[in-house]
C-alpha cells in the first residue's frame, strides 16, 4: 500500500491531502480564498499566488499532523504542475520539489485536469475505464473519454466561457455576488424556467463543442428589459444551461463506443438540477452514473494525491526540473477550437 501527499494551488484554493492506494483520505485541508477575491468578482492571479505562498507550508504541516504522520511516512509527493494560474502553480510545484529534494521521495507532477478526471475512481472503487466525463467548473468545460492514466480523448470543449463561468457572470449581472453558481441555483428554485426566452447556443450543432457567452449576454438583456423577475431569469438560465449540457453529452455519447459510466466532476457538479438531468440521461443510455461527493468535485488536493497514487502504482515519477505549465491539455491531439484560447 502507498501513501501520497497531494498539493493543489492552481486557482484560488490552497490544499493538501494524504491519500492511500486503498482509497482512504487520511487527512485533507483546504484554505479557500473566496474572501480575498470577492471584492473583485473573480480570482485575481497575483492575490492568489501570494495567498498560496503564505498558506501552503503551514497547511501541509497541519495535514500531516491531522493524520499523525511525518513526511518520511509518505511514499511520494504529488503536486499540480498545471494548467492554471501560473503564480499559484509555481508555489505548489516548487514546494513539492523542495520536499522531494529534502526527503529523497519521488515527485509526481500532476495535471490538474487529470486530478479532476480520475477523482471519481477515488470515490468509487468499482469505476472502470473507459468512462465518459463531463468536467464542468469555473475554469473547465469539457467532455472527456477517460481511457486510463494519461489516456484521454477530448470530445468537446467550450469555444468561449466555461459553464461555471457563465453561472458566475450571470449571477454578477443579477447582483448575486461571487461565486455565483450556488446563489443562482438557490434563486432558480423560486423562479419559473419557462418565463424568460433564452438561447441554447450550439444545441443540435454538428460540431461537438459548448458555447455559453451568448447565453450570458441574453441574461444581461433580460435583466435590462426590466420585464422579468431575477428568480425567473435564474431558473430560465439554469434550464437553458441544462438543455445545452444534455444535448452536447448526447452527441458525445453517440460519437464513441461503449463506456462504463457517465461521470460528472468540477464545481458545477454541485448543482442538483444538473446532477438530476445527467442521472436521467445515464439511465436512458443504461449507464452507471457517478458523481463524486462535492468535496471531491470542486478543487481539492485529494484528487491530486489520488492521481499521484495511480501514477505511482505505474512506477511513474518526474524529474526535479519538471516545468510548471499554464496550459497543459489532457489530449494533445485535440486541436484548438474557434474562439477558444482563454481557458485551460
Ligand atoms: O471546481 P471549482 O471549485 O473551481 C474551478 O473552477 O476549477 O468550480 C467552481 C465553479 C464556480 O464557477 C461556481 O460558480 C460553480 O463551480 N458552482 C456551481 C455550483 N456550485 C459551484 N455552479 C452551479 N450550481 C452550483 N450549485
Ligand atoms: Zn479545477
Amino acid at each position: 500500500m502507498s501513501t501520497i501527499l497531494g498539493i493543489e494551488s492552481s486557482c484560488d484554493e490552497t490544499a493538501a491531502a494524504l491519500v492511500t492506494s486503498d482509497r482512504t483520505i487520511l487527512a485533507q485541508r483546504i484554505a479557500s480564498q473566496d474572501e480575498a477575491h470577492r471584492p473583485y468578482g473573480g480570482v485575481v492571479p497575483e492575490i492568489a499566488a501570494r495567498a498560496h505562498a503564505e498558506r501552503l507550508a503551514p497547511l501541509i504541516e497541519a495535514t500531516l499532523a491531522d493524520a499523525g504522520m511525518a513526511l518520511d511516512d509518505v511514499d511520494a509527493i504529488a503536486a499540480t504542475a498545471g494548467p492554471g494560474l501560473i503564480g499559484g502553480v509555481m508555489v505548489g510545484l516548487v514546494t513539492a520539489k523542495a520536499l522531494a529534494m529534502a526527503t529523497g521521495k519521488p515527485l509526481i507532477a500532476v495535471n490538474h485536469l487529470e486530478g479532476h478526471a480520475l477523482s471519481p475512481r477515488l470515490a468509487d472503487g468499482d469505476l472502470q475505464y473507459p468512462y465518459m466525463l463531463l468536467l464542468v467548473s469555473g475554469g473547465h468545460c469539457q467532455i472527456l473519454l477517460v481511457e486510463g492514466v494519461g489516456k484521454f480523448r477530448r470530445l468537446a470543449t467550450t469555444i468561449d466561457d466555461a459553464l461555471g463561468e457563465a453561472f458566475d457572470k450571470s449571477a454578477k449581472l443579477l447582483g448575486l455576488g461571487y461565486p455565483g453558481g450556488p446563489a443562482m441555483e438557490r434563486l432558480a428554485l423560486e423562479g419559473d424556467a419557462k418565463k424568460v426566452p433564452l438561447p441554447r447556443p450550439l444545441k443540435g450543432s454538428d460540431e461537438p463543442h459548448f458555447s455559453f457567452a451568448g447565453l450570458k449576454s441574453a441574461v444581461m438583456r433580460a435583466k435590462q428589459s426590466g420585464q422579468y423577475s431575477d428568480a425567473d431569469i435564474a431558473a430560465s438560465f439554469q434550464q437553458a444551461a441544462i438543455d445545452c449540457l444534455i444535448d452536447r453529452a448526447r452527441r458525445a455519447l453517440a460519437s464513441v463506443g461503449k463506456v462504463n459510466a457517465l461521470v460528472v466532476a468540477g464545481g458545477v457538479a454541485a448543482n442538483k438540477a444538473i446532477r438530476g438531468a445527467l442521472e436521467a440521461l445515464a439511465a436512458e443510455y443504461d449507464l452507471d452514473f457517478v458523481a463524486p461527493p462535492l468535496a471531491l468535485c470542486t478543487d481539492n488536493a485529494a484528487m491530486i494525491a489520488w492521481a499521484g497514487v495511480e501514477r505511482f502504482a505505474l512506477g511513474q515519477s518526474d524529474p526535479l526540473d519538471v516545468a510548471a505549465r499554464p496550459r497543459w491539455p489532457l489530449d494533445p491531439e485535440a486541436g484548438a477550437v474557434r474562439g477558444a484560447g482563454v481557458k485551460a
